[in-house]
């Protein structure tokens, strides 16, 4: 990440797409994009009416949007349900028999499932549910493997109307149960284990362990690994006892568009993660339409979105926005580097992947594993190539069009959170040309913007907010629970506008440069996270009495965690205690937020107010040299003398 943003900016690399590849896309020019934006700006009620209508609804609309910020209500009045539009509408044409579903698991073993199949799967799972006593309304957990049930259990809970809440399957059994105890969960859905690394990960175990003392009244576990589990009486079933016995044979309900499709956890800037709800018309209409544009998906594609469904950009990209396309999705269970680092690039081959999207965590780390690996393979049926999660450095976007690409594939690079629900600032590849390192324009729809915080709007190459002014269909609609939290983080920060928590600035050619955070969350291998979350799970240690947690930039993960710890009175600060710390963090959150470094000292700088001073631990923690110090926190006296300096820049 050595080459700086201006610098790519002053040389103003860019790629035009190809004239054969703008000749069938979707989008086939700038003039077209920017006669859609202009659609979409001047009448966005009519634009975003027109993309929802491509969709399976039973009951049209009354009403296209009822907007009293920061509440909107889309498609008001209309029904729809979101199986229907991913599978029932597609089972009904000949894609019946066209393949929904391609999954590999770690190990090799492979299952393909046409729109026919997965339809009946799914219809199978949800009168499973149902029999399990799952009602319209009820929560259900999912904490499941990248196998094809994870995809059957979401569909299934959409159909019945009963809100998912998916659980990254890397998350600790204290993090499940968190998630759990807010979502009110009545069951929870899981599987002996999942492969990563040639190991079992035992979600199992870690579900037994989160629901104690929960509303959890039944589990069900799909059996993947054959390993032996305890399966507690009157509340464990075996998905195949279950589902497989049940009929597949449903008849979908049509629920209100504003009905809840799914809740999923992400960090915000204090210690407790937020569940962003979304809900069904809007939502399936933004992941709908991004992914048609952006990925420009044709019949003939093999789409594979290499996120976990326990994020967002699985929700979006491997589940929802694919099969409402009625497209090819491709889904692979374990780690890019098992047996070896050319995995991903054997799968290409294999399957035939047109568009690829990934993060650019795992494109530095392919980099870092060298070009040999790709270069083994036939990646000749690639047409496509996405980037999202993090902002991308150059560096990494132009390995990724000249070695996985071949300088023939556009890149588009996508910006958009879990509170977004789908894609907001991306090329279309046939029509905008791309500069390493930027995510272009917003989408047609899309009244993205860099503000100063007072709205003001910053001048081209002047750092600001990223915002977003009007209100698109699927942005989320609370935090569960707590709709004050939800109004003050999203909309309290600058007036009338949606608050994204990045600083971006936009280039004279209008194009986005995404800077990163502004607030405490930090990106760590693309999973966000929040410093307060990592504190909380250091000072819930006994030997702990106060902690800070910063980010620092990192080559390889983007951003890499720092802990400034101060022991107990009496407690040996070395690094048998760091080592304790760094295994407790795990087992609270999850191995993704195991710190990097931890770093002890006496007391933790402070402003006057009693603030952490973590602008000062940031520079303290990437050794910046900007003040001439390569400090560490044991010398306290540095560290006196830099906070002096901090105190009086403030
Ligand atoms: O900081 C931005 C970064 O990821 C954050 C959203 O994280 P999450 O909700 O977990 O969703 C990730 C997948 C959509 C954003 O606030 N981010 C995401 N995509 C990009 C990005 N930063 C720069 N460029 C991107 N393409």
């Amino acid at each position: 990440m050595s080459q700086s943003i201006e610098s790519v900016l002053t040389e103003n690399r860019s790629f035009a797409p190809s004239e054969e590849f703008a000749r069938a896309a979707q989008v086939k020019s700038m003039a077209q994009y920017e006669e859609m934006y202009r659609r979409a700006d001047e009448d966005p009620e009519g634009y975003w009416a027109e993309v929802a209508s491509e969709l399976a609804w039973t009951k049209k609309w009354s009403k296209t949007l009822d907007w009293k910020l920061p509440d909107a209500k889309w498609f008001v009045g209309g029904q729809l349900n979101a199986s229907v539009s991913c599978l029932d509408r597609h089972v009904a044409t000949w894609r019946k028999n066209k393949a929904a579903l391609l999954w590999e698991g770690e190990p090799g073993d492979t299952r393909v499932l046409t729109y026919g199949q997965l339809h009946r799967e799914v219809c199978k799972a949800a009168n499973a549910l149902i029999a399990l006593g799952v009602k319209k309304g009820d929560f259900v957990a999912i904490y499941l493997p990248m196998i094809p049930e994870a995809a059957i259990a979401m569909l299934a809970c959409a159909r019945i109307g009963a809100p998912h809440t998916v659980v990254f399957g890397g998350f600790s059994a204290e993090a499940l149960g968190d998630r759990i105890k807010d979502a009110k969960a009545k069951i929870v859905i899981t599987s002996d284990g999942g492969w990563r690394r040639g190991a079992i990960v035992p979600l199992k175990e870690n579900v037994d362990r989160a629901v104690e003392g929960t509303s959890i009244e039944k589990v069900v576990v799909v059996k993947r690994c054959a390993n032996d589990v305890a399966m507690k009486d009157g509340r464990d079933v075996w998905w195949h006892d279950t589902v497989d016995v049940a009929s597949p044979r449903h008849e979908a309900e049509s629920f209100d568009s504003e009905h809840t499709l799914f809740t999923l956890y992400t960090s915000g800037t204090t210690g407790k993660p937020k569940g962003i709800l979304h809900t069904t018309g809007g939502y399936l209409t933004g992941a709908y339409y991004t992914t048609k544009l952006v990925f420009d998906l044709r019949d003939e594609d093999i789409f594979w979105c290499t996120a976990d469904i326990g994020w967002v950009t699985g929700h979006s990209y491997v589940v929802y926005g694919p099969l409402a396309n009625g497209a090819t999705v491709l889904m692979y269970e374990g780690a890019p580097n098992q047996p070896g680092p050319d995995r991903f690039w054997d799968i290409i081959a294999k399957w035939g992947v047109t568009v690829f999207y990934t993060a650019p965590t795992a494109i530095r780390a392919f980099m870092r594993w060298g070009d040999q690996w790709p270069a083994k393979h036939d990646l000749s049926s690639l047409r496509l190539l996405g980037s999202v999660g993090e902002p991308i450095n150059p560096e990494a976007w132009m390995w990724y069009r000249e070695q996985i690409g071949h300088n023939r594939c556009p890149i588009v690079d996508t910006w958009w959170q879990t509170e977004t629900g789908s894609i907001m600032i991306s090329p279309l590849p046939g029509a905008t040309p791309t500069k390493p390192g930027s995510a272009t324009r917003p989408l047609p729809g899309i009244a993205a913007d860099v503000v100063h915080k007072d709205g003001t709007p910053a001048k081209a190459n002047e750092g600001g907010f990223l915002v977003i002014k009007k209100p698109w269909p699927s942005m989320l609609r609370t935090i569960f629970g707590d709709h004050e939290r939800f109004q003050k983080t999203y909309f309290g920060e600058v007036a009338g506008c949606y608050f994204a928590g990045d600083g971006a600035r936009k280039d004279a050619d209008g194009y986005f440069w995404v800077m990163g955070r502004v607030d405490d969350v930090i990106n760590v291998a693309g999973h966000r996270l929040s410093t307060m979350e990592v504190e909380s799970a250091l000072v819930s240690h006994p030997k702990v009495a106060e902690a800070a947690v910063v980010g620092r930039p990192d080559d390889l993960k983007g951003q890499a965690i720092v802990a400034f710890v101060t022991p107990r009175q009496g407690v040996a600060a070395d690094e048998a205690l760091a080592k304790v710390l760094r295994e407790h963090v795990s087992s609270q959150i999850g191995a993704l937020a195991r710190p990097e470094e931890i770093r002890f000292a006496e007391a933790l700088p402070k402003t006057r107010s009693g603030k952490i001073m973590r602008r000062l631990l940031r520079e303290v923690a990437s050794g910046s040299k900007s003040r001439g110090d390569t400090t560490t926190l044991e010398d306290q006296g540095v560290l006196e003398r830099l906070a002096q300096s901090f105190a009086q820049e403030e």
